[in-house]
């Protein structure tokens, strides 16, 4: 079986490294060797093995019909959709890394993989090396899945983590972070939510078997946390993690990606560093959680190539994905209901009262000159409206 990896940066090299590794039991489960015959880059690496194979046209992948499988791990969406497309139509298997390819053109390249009788899949997309692409489209599939909440960005994760643990203002734990790799020299996707608000989109999508456009998602990044909320944490004996968060409710579908105050008994309590995690409530099944190494070069690898074995072993067919290019409207998320915590420079407990009604008051060591409180559940639209009438808000999280 011949395969061709487009783009040798971190993961298409860490392909490479997953099949030289283990591509004597990958061959006994595909029943035969995956060869890599080609491999896509604008660069050259003289000295390396690999040299031999790398090709600066993406038609020499196209145009070659003993390719049946492409990995794409260049990232970004183009020009990945307009090589994707191509192996396609040229009737190739193709697997994916690019969760922002997948997020913006999943249901055509799914929808054009059915037509050619082959695959497009993206295990590796969300969670990185961790399964739930799969689970949701092949073990899941007698349930409705009525929620699922992640932690799906390690780098995050890692910085709230550092943040809660040793006291840091932001910048400095995103410093840290990038001088050891967890974070990109550009970090914004990351810290903005971004990132996690594509694979929420992904993974609510698969849910509802329609499109899901990742603008409509409402989403908070963790670059307004604070030392002084992570103080606040500790006195309710919460974690603020950054949840990617969808649910079904009577009213349609919600989703959200934001900063959360999570109590010990969440499931995603403990979800520390760098992991990633997933919790899924289906109406059959209940509660299923999906833990792991979420990002990195070989556990991002070890998804990729699993959907290589998957589409050599069934390299004659195509194995059905619900996710038509018909758009789901979200439920507006003005209507979510939470309660929420908030830092007021107001130390005004008379005008809290008149804005929220009764609060429960929040001590942080150290913290003067504000007051924190928890409100009642409201709907967000109606937050918005009390916040404002209280005025000199500083802060407000959301309590899961
Ligand atoms: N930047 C991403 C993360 C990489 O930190 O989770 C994996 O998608």
């Amino acid at each position: 079986m011949k395969a061709a990896i487009m783009g040798y940066g971190t993961i298409g090299s860490g392909v490479a490294e997953v099949l030289e590794i283990n591509g004597g039991s990958i061959a006994k489960r595909v029943g035969e060797p995956i060869e890599i015959k080609y491999i896509l880059d604008l660069r050259d690496f003289p000295g390396d093995p690999i040299q031999e194979k790398i090709v600066h046209d993406y038609k020499a992948i196209a145009e070659d019909p003993e390719v049946r499988i492409v990995v794409e791990t260049m990232g970004g969406v183009e020009p990945a959709y307009t090589f994707v497309k191509t192996m396609l139509e040229a009737g190739k298997h193709v697997t994916t890394s690019n969760k922002a390819l997948v997020a913006a053109k999943g249901a055509e390249l799914i929808a054009l993989a059915k037509e050619k009788n082959v695959n497009f899949m993206f295990e590796a997309s969300v969670g990185g090396g961790i399964p739930i692409i799969r689970p949701l489209n092949s073990c899941l599939t007698a349930d409705e899945i009525e929620e699922i909440t992640g932690i799906i960005n390690g780098t995050t994760n890692y910085m709230l983590t550092k943040m809660s643990e040793e006291g840091l203002e932001f910048d400095a734990v995103l410093k840290e972070a990038q001088e050891k790799g967890y974070a990109e020299k550009d970090p914004t996707a990351d810290i903005e939510g971004y990132d996690a608000c594509r694979k929420i989109a992904i993974l609510t999508s698969l849910v509802c078997g329609q499109q899901v456009d990742f603008e409509d998602i409402h989403t908070e990044g963790i670059t307004k946390i604070t030392a002084a909320d992570m103080k606040y944490a500790k006195t309710m004996g919460r974690a603020i993690k950054l949840l990617a968060t969808s649910k079904k409710t009577e009213e349609g579908y919600t989703a959200m990606v934001a900063p959360f105050l999570l109590p010990p008994e969440h499931p995603l309590y403990s979800v520390n560093g760098v992991f990633n995690a997933i919790f899924v409530h289906g109406n059959v099944l209940g509660d299923a959680m999906f833990y792991g190494s979420g990002a990195g070069k070989l556990p991002t690898a070890s998804a990729v190539v699993a959907d290589v074995v998957e589409m050599a072993k069934n390299s004659d067919k195509n194995i059905p994905v619900e996710w038509s290019s018909k758009k789901l409207k979200l439920v507006d998320s003005d209507n979510a209901v939470n309660r929420f915590f908030i830092r007021t420079e107001v130390p005004d407990r008379d005008k809290i009262r008149e804005c929220f009604g009764e609060v429960e008051y929040v001590e942080a060591e150290g913290v003067t000159g504000e007051l924190g409180f928890v409100t009642n559940a409201m709907r967000e639209g109606e937050l918005a409206q009390k916040t404002e009438a209280l005025g000199g808000v500083l802060q407000m999280i959301r309590m899961a």
